[in-house]
């Protein structure tokens, strides 16, 4: 049972404070009057029962409203009591119906401010970055990881061995891709088995502690079931798709279990990326942390995705910012490699996960050497040594163009 979900006092005093960007024809009142009564107690004809004591308990209220261009911009304090800790029932108030009203032509969910005795009702990340880098034994650099490729398809004796290969070249951190969770072709406990026999071999080798992330998504109710089997395999950290399984799932998950939880984030785009419509995405990522997620993908400084840097940086701001609760390791991934690592560093700063598939299994010289070449362009990064030094950053080079750090047009 998630904790802390009906924890709130019934006086409702406490809110929470949605920021909306909308673009619409109505006036200010109109727009906010509409939507304080459709998201709490009111429709869109006044009804008899809802009286100047419900309105006071239970009403939703501006206490801001703003004209940006086309747009509305509006202020809204719900009432805590409303919804409790739920998560689903947070987000079908602030974010349920709006998106399909007729009036509003684009709807844009741009933040959420939590009171300290809501926060209070969630655990948040039980591991976060301090946690994690404990249980690899690493406190002074960026980490590193990679996300086994090909993603889908392999048996677990060849998964296995790119998990070696990967870690052999200095890769802190291996995750299945976001496609392989538990599959005919590679059942979760065999993959895991396979893996960490993979990462342990290399931890006799060198002595570095390695973590792998068995993706446990599934139907609701197997996610848990999935992750026992994980654990019990051996796996020393997890993965959820948490927007197809949801972000309810992933607070079950972080609850039930006491592994950290790698966040992937796929489908997040169709909330997100339309600029003036949707959920901002560093809004999502503060609802990861929420939720108890120890590590949240950010995009990529350079990378293959859609975002710009600056964009980039912002969704990883809410991970790490002061808060009530630990903070969520920011992953930076998509279309990396070795020549665009200290451009992440320099954006992104030490306290981040960089992933690579393809820069490290599409590496020239295989994947050890693209994992070398990645772990060698961190050393760049912090100063221990030169661009293209090593026989493995050549390669890298040669075949992918360096970004330098700044060098991104933000
Ligand atoms: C994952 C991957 C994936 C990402 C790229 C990364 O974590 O499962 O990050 O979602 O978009 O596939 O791989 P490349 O480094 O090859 O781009």
């Amino acid at each position: 049972m998630v904790p802390g979900r009906f924890s709130l006092p019934e006086e409702n005093r406490d809110r929470v404070v949605a920021t909306y960007a909308i673009e619409t024809a109505l006036s200010l009142e109109e727009v906010s009057d509409g939507l304080c009564a459709e998201q709490s107690t009111g429709t869109w004809e006044s009804v008899e029962r809802e009286t100047e004591d419900l309105v006071s308990r239970c009403g939703a209220r501006a206490v801001g409203s703003w004209r940006r261009g086309d747009h509305v911009v509006l202020r809204i304090a719900f009432p805590t009591g409303n919804f409790g800790c739920s998560i689903p029932m947070l987000l079908s108030t602030v974010a349920g119906n709006l998106y399909e009203m007729g009036s509003f032509r684009r709807t844009r969910l741009l933040d959420l401010e939590f009171p300290d005795a809501f926060v209070e009702g969630f655990e948040g990340p039980s591991f976060g970055i301090d946690g994690c880098r404990e249980l690899l034994g690493v406190t002074d650099r960026p980490l590193l990881g990679t996300i086994i490729k090909p993603n889908v398809g392999l048996s677990p004796e060849e998964f296995g061995e790119a998990c070696y290969e990967s870690a052999r070249g200095g890769v802190d951190f291996v995750k299945d891709d976001e496609l392989v969770a538990d599959p005919g072709y590679s059942p979760i406990s065999d993959r895991v088995t396979e893996a960490m026999d993979g990462l342990d071999r290399v931890e006799e080798e060198t002595g570095e502690r390695k973590m792998f992330a068995a993706n446990v998504t599934d139907e609701v109710d197997g996610i848990v079931d999935n992750a026992e089997e994980a654990r019990d395999a051996g796996a020393n950290c997890l993965m959820l798709n948490f927007v197809t399984a949801g972000l309810s799932a992933l607070r079950v998950l972080t609850s039930e279990m006491d592994l950290p939880v790698h966040c992937h984030r796929d489908m997040f785009a169709a909330f997100t990326r339309v600029p003036d419509h949707g959920v901002s995405p560093a809004l999502l990522n503060k609802l990861v942390r929420l939720c108890g997620g120890d590590q949240a993908h950010v995009g990529s400084i350079d990378g293959k995705l859609y975002e710009s840097n600056d964009e980039v940086v912002a969704n990883a701001a809410p991970l790490r910012e002061r808060w009530l609760l630990k903070s969520t390791l920011p992953v930076s991934s998509g279309g990396l490699h070795a020549g665009k690592v200290a451009a992440n560093l320099d954006r992104l700063g030490e306290d981040v996960l960089i992933l690579a598939g393809g820069g490290i299994h599409g590496h020239p010289g295989g994947t050890t050497a693209g994992a070398r070449s990645m772990r060698q362009a961190m050393e760049v990064a912090a100063g221990d040594r030169e661009l293209g030094e090593s026989p493995e950053m050549k390669a890298a080079l040669e075949k992918w163009s360096p970004v330098k750090a700044g060098e991104d047009g933000n």
